[in-house]
This record gives structure tokens, sequence and C-alpha cells, in this order.
């Protein structure tokens, strides 16, 4: 299979890139990325030089690159997207630019070749749940409340659209929070791990008690492969990790793993129209397609605590770059 996997540069795009080539000796991988602030080709040095990995500079909103890429491969999987709430709270603009019209671009190709196409989304659409409310799930109507979800809703519309009204044979997968290796450190968990490596405190949003469902990202690659071999045609799979914890627990977590108490932590404002719990019901996806999550959260924490002590020239380099100046906007110097 000669898969497309736009934003491939990307935290979970590079990760799926590594679990393709390692676990399928036969797939070919072209990976599109813009390498905007997000993108490190560095992900993928062990790559570089590997006949069945082709990398492509350029933009999923550009039809010119998209068109011939999308005409060599079977399946176009779709990750290439602007990811952070904060950002899209500042500058929204950028992300209806490529969460709505790049996937647009990219599924008016997939439509002209009739190509398989799977869609990378997140559990942000749902909204935010009450503290007793039951998981989202496939049936969860949508209620996007940040400039990101809002585009990530939109992009998932599109995609439907398509498979109704042309019949692009497409799949969606929705999956609640990610974390692990290459995970860029403006998020909590990457961002806290290298502040605190650094002497520097941690910046928790208000209470600290908002919930999310934490998945191994070795985990979301799983469901996606398993997705894009054996899903049904047209249809939607809720992705989450059975790790609902609060902000503070993940936080004090790290604090232990490195050695650090609670004067390490710095209560800051709250991110604006903060969505206070994330949950997914997974059972559609376990069921019909024999996915579970398989790293529990206290084993992925360990683990991905090591891998950014023994990879600090990456997050350094990544930490020093463009990046600088949003940290510094958001938190001071
Ligand atoms: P990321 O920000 O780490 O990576 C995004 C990648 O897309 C980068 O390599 C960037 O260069 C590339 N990109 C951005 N604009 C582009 C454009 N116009 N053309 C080509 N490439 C472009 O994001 P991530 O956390 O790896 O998320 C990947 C996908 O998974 C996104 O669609 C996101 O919505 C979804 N998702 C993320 C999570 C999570 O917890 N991180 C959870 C569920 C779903
Ligand atoms: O649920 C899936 C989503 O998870 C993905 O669709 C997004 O692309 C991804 O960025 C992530 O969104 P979140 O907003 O949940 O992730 P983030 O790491 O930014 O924040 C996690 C929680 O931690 C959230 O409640 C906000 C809080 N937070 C975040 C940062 C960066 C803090 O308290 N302090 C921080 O410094």
């Amino acid at each position: 299979m000669k898969i497309l996997v736009t934003g491939g540069a990307g935290f979970i795009g590079s990760n799926f890139i590594h679990h393709i080539l390692k676990t399928y000796p036969e797939d070919e991988v072209i990976n599109l990325d813009a390498l905007t602030y997000a993108g490190n080709l560095e992900n993928l040095a062990a790559w570089k030089d590997d006949a069945r990995y082709r990398f492509v500079k350029g933009s999923i909103t550009d039809a010119a690159i998209v068109d011939p890429l999308v005409a060599e491969c079977d399946i176009v999987v779709h990750f290439a997207a602007e990811s952070h709430v904060d950002r899209s709270i500042m500058d929204p603009g950028i992300f209806l630019e490529t969460n709505v019209r790049g996937t647009h671009v990219l599924l008016e190709a997939a439509r002209k070749y009739s190509k398989r196409f799977h869609h990378v989304s997140t559990d942000e659409v749902f909204g935010s749940l009450g503290p007793d409310d039951a998981a989202f799930n496939e049936e969860t109507p949508y209620d996007p409340r940040s400039p990101y979800s809002a585009s990530k809703a939109a992009s998932d519309h599109l995609v439907r659209a398509y498979f109704h009204t042309y019949g692009l044979p497409i799949t969606i997968s929705n999956c609640s929070n990610n974390y692990g290796p290459y995970h860029f450190p403006e998020k909590l968990i990457p961002l806290a791990i290298t502040n605190l490596i650094e002497g520097k405190s941690v910046p928790v949003y208000g209470d600290g008690a908002q919930v999310r469902d934490w998945l191994h990202v070795s985990d979301h690659c799983r469901a996606i492969d398993v997705i894009i071999r054996k899903g049904k045609i047209g249809e939607t799979y809720c992705v989450g990790g059975n790790g609902e914890r609060e902000n503070i627990w993940i936080v004090r977590q790290l604090l232990t793993a490195l050695g650090k108490d609670e004067s390490s932590i710095e209560y800051v404002k709250d991110r604006a129209g903060h969505d206070r719990r994330y949950a997914i019901n997974f059972s559609k996806i376990e069921r019909e397609l024999g996915w579970r999550p398989i790293v529990t959260l206290e084993e992925g924490l360990r683990d991905t605590v090591k891998w950014f002590q023994e990879n600090e020239a990456w997050w350094k380099n990544v930490k020093s770059g463009e990046y600088r100046e949003y940290y510094e906007q958001q938190y001071g110097s």
C-alpha cells in the first residue's frame, strides 16, 4: 500500500510513519508537510534514506502540489492541521485556512482520483462534558467551543459530505488527548516535563481540575492502522485511552517522576472558554475492529519522561526556535 500522509512531520504523523514503515515492509509512505513551527524532519531522520519513504515540502492548501501526490497513492491519511487550542484563540484565521480549506483541497483531489481517505480528527468536536455525563461516542452531537475544535468539526462535516454526496470512500477517527515521543512542547505534558528538567515552573490553567482522556500515541497509531485496513467505509470511530485524569494529577505525576515538589506549580489565568472534561467511549472500535489501548497511563508517562530525558537535544532545539516567541507571549520569559 502506498500511503500519502499529510502532516507527517508533526507529533502524531511522525509516530504514524514510524509505525507503518516498521510494521509493513511492503508499504510506502509519501509525507506531505508544510513544515510550520510544528513540523520537524528530525522526527523522521531514521527514514530519510529509505527507498520506501519520500518527503515533499508543501501545503495541503496548494492543489498543484496535492493533486499528483494523491494521484499516485492508494490512500490519504490526513493529519495536517493547526492543532493547538491556545494558538487558535490568539489567531483563528490560519486554523480555518489549514483545517477547513486544506481538507477541502485534499478531498477534491481524492474525489478526482477516487482515492480512499482517512481523516484524523479529535474528541474536541463534541464540546465539554459535566462530571457525571456519559463519555462521548459516535452518536454524540457536535458542539465545538474553540476556534480549533470548530475548524476540526467543519472539516469532519466536509469529509462526511463527500461520502454522502460523491460516494468518496472515507473513514473518520475522533481521538482523545495523545502524549508520547516527539510531542511538541507547547502542549501540557511535554511543556511540563521540559520545564521541570530546565528548573522552571509548570503553568496550570485555572484550578487544574479539567479532565482529559489520555492515550499513548502508539495506541492512536495502531487505531488508525486498523481503521485504514479493516474499517467500514463511511464510518466514524471514537478512539480513547481509558485514561481520564485531572490536569493537576498529570502534573503531580510528572513532579514526582522528576524529583520536584508543589513549589514548581504555578497556577495561571484560565484558558478562554476552557472545556472542562473530555472522555471517550471506544466500544465501537473495540467491538468491530478489535482495537483497545494497551499502554497504561502510568507506564506511558514513565516512558515519555524517559524519552524527553534522553532526547534533550531534540526539544532544546524546538524550544529555541520560532516557538520561543510564542512561549514568551504566553507565559513571559
Ligand atoms: P502537530 O501540530 O504536532 O503537527 C501538525 C503537522 O501538520 C506539522 O508537521 C505541520 O507542519 C503540518 N502542517 C500544518 N499546516 C500544514 C499545511 N497547510 N500543509 C501541510 N502540512 C501542514 O499536530 P498533532 O498533534 O500531531 O495532530 C495531528 C492531527 O491529529 C491533527 O489533525 C489533530 O487535529 C489531530 N489530533 C490530535 C490529537 C492530539 O492530542 N495531539 C488528538 C486527536 C486528534
Ligand atoms: O482532545 C484532543 C486534543 O488534545 C487535540 O485535538 C488537540 O490537537 C491537542 O492539542 C489536545 O488539546 P488540549 O487543549 O486538550 O491539549 P493541551 O495539551 O493544550 O492542554 C491539555 C489540558 O491542560 C487542557 O485542559 C489545558 C491545560 N493546560 C495546557 C497547557 C499548555 C494547562 O493547564 N497548562 C498549560 O500550559
